[in-house]
């Protein structure tokens, strides 16, 4: 039973009256985009962004599964909206994304949390109008986690900003890495038409965007599932011929499919940053086996010195894991060294979080205990954070262009960028450069961002 669903054709009818709606994102940039599409169906139902929760007359969360915390955070956070729920009657709450598709998930959730009104898992994002809608008029909590609804072509979308956006380009992953439960709740892979994806970025130009990220669970592989003949190399060859766009980002590239075809192109494309995230997961061949990643340490790190002596002064960032079902300790010291080799500019760290269904749960291990992994982390950390710092430091005096976000977080006084290498530089301006390229130069560096001095207030996009 995957559907509860009352066979009922409801009008799509805007909303008449001032309503509102809030939106909570978990997870990674696809669940960000998704939230984008999620808010422009709201907006085109006649909803507008609320001010505050209290205000909101619709509160739609996203939510993510790859580790234990984050859906933590989501059964703490549906337990605060109970109260809201129980001052306003009329709230409608809904829960999407890829913890609710996971099987029986849901039903759990609906048992917990009898304030929800609709439950949805990413396969029924297309499905979400009208799901909305059966959810206002049904008493029970409505569920749809069916596989299907795939085409996602032409929805409508709520970009939350004017001069950088998410552009996937292939949804789902077929990698089965045994740890991982996106595969069972993103589904197989499914690229974009070619062309689609090339309006769409030459649209986004015109509109005056400046920066797009492609996104997929691993752009190596898109177009792999179209008869085009067309693949990813292809794809970034034709988006850096758009003329008006400056910067050409994309998350996540697998190790095993990074082709020299795609190393060439980033090495040719003007406008395809010197940025490449490139998760390593781990240093030990016994582990990369174990976790069916299909490269080893020493093919890794030839990938990175081929990037390397390719695009000069690339930046490269990974994701590490540490406790993975009987990784010992000479294992864990395979992934220090090769941090050492590799010289990050940066990684995220995370502790191995067992997930329902996902080979690695089902290993046999001798458990590592929980400190052990804690103390492990905080080694990985440590050892990065020095190589963070080193590499940064090298970029004192440096001159290098600035996409501006906006205000710093921690500092309203000053105000934040991102080099094409993706490193956060703050500075001080007296006009607020949202938007705009500039240029600095680099006066300090410290572990997660620099700083830097305003030399040319706002560049003429390229
Ligand atoms: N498709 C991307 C991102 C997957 S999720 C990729 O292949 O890299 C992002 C990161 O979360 C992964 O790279 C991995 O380091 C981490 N991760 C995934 N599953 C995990 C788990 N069960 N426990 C801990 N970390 C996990
Ligand atoms: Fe998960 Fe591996 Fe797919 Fe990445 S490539 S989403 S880690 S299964
Ligand atoms: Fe989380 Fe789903 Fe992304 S599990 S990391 S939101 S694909």
């Amino acid at each position: 039973m995957a559907r509860e669903i009352q066979e009922m054709e409801l009008p799509l009818q805007p909303e008449s009256g001032d309503k509102s709606y809030l939106t909570i994102t978990f997870g990674c940039q696809a669940n960000e985009f998704d939230t984008e599409v999620l808010a422009g169906m709201l907006e085109s139902l006649g909803y507008r962004p609320a001010a505050s929760p209290e205000e909101a007359d619709i509160i739609v969360v996203n939510t993510c599964a790859v580790r234990r915390k984050p859906e933590e955070k989501v059964a703490a956070l549906l337990g605060r909206l109970k109260s809201l729920k129980e001052k306003k009657e009329s709230l409608i709450i809904a829960v999407g994304g890829c913890m609710i598709q996971q099987p029986d998930v849901a039903a759990e959730l609906a048992r917990r949390f009898r304030h929800v009104n609709l439950f949805f898992g990413t396969h029924a994002l297309p499905r979400f109008p009208q799901l909305l809608q059966q959810a206002q008029v049904n008493r029970r909590p409505l569920i749809d986690i069916e596989e299907n609804g795939d085409c996602r072509e032409g929805l409508p979308m709520r970009r939350s900003s004017s001069f950088r956006a998410w552009v996937p380009v292939i949804y789902g992953c077929n990698n089965f890495c045994s740890y991982c439960i996106v595969p069972y709740v993103r589904g197989r892979e499914r690229s974009r038409p070619f062309d689609e994806i090339v309006r769409e970025v030459r649209s986004l130009a015109e509109k005056g965007y400046l920066e797009v990220t492609l996104l997929g669970q691993n752009v190596n592989s898109y177009g792999h599932d179209l008869d085009e003949g067309r693949d990813f190399a292809d794809l970034l060859e034709a988006l850096d011929r758009i003329d008006g766009l400056s910067r050409i980002r994309f998350l996540t590239s697998h190790p095993k499919d990074l082709s020299p075809r795609l190393i060439k192109a980033m090495r040719s494309g003007s406008k395809i940053c010197e940025h490449l995230h490139l998760p390593a997961q781990a240093g030990s061949n016994r582990i990369l086996q174990l976790m069916n990643r299909r490269y080893t340490r020493e093919r890794y790190l030839e990938l990175v010195e081929r990037l390397r002596e390719a695009i000069p002064g690339i930046a490269l960032t990974t994701d590490l894991m540490v406790g993975f079902p009987g990784e010992t300790e000479e294992d864990f010291q395979q992934t220090l060294a090769l941090v050492e080799e590799a010289r990050f500019d940066q990684a995220f760290t995370f502790i191995y979080s067992p997930r329902r269904g996902t080979r690695a749960a089902e290993m046999k291990k001798e458990e590592i205990p929980a400190d052990e992994k804690r103390e492990r982390l905080r080694r990985l950390a440590r050892l990065q954070n020095e190589i963070s710092l080193q590499i940064n430091r090298t970029l004192v005096g440096k001159r290098v262009e600035l996409l501006v976000e906006g205000k710093s977080k921690n500092n309203p006084a000053m105000q934040s960028g991102r080099t094409r290498t993706n490193k956060l530089v703050h500075f001080a301006a007296e006009e607020d450069l949202t938007g705009k390229l500039v240029e600095v130069e680099i006066t300090a560096a410290y572990t997660w961002y620099l700083a830097g001095k305003l030399l040319e207030p706002a560049k003429a996009p390229a």
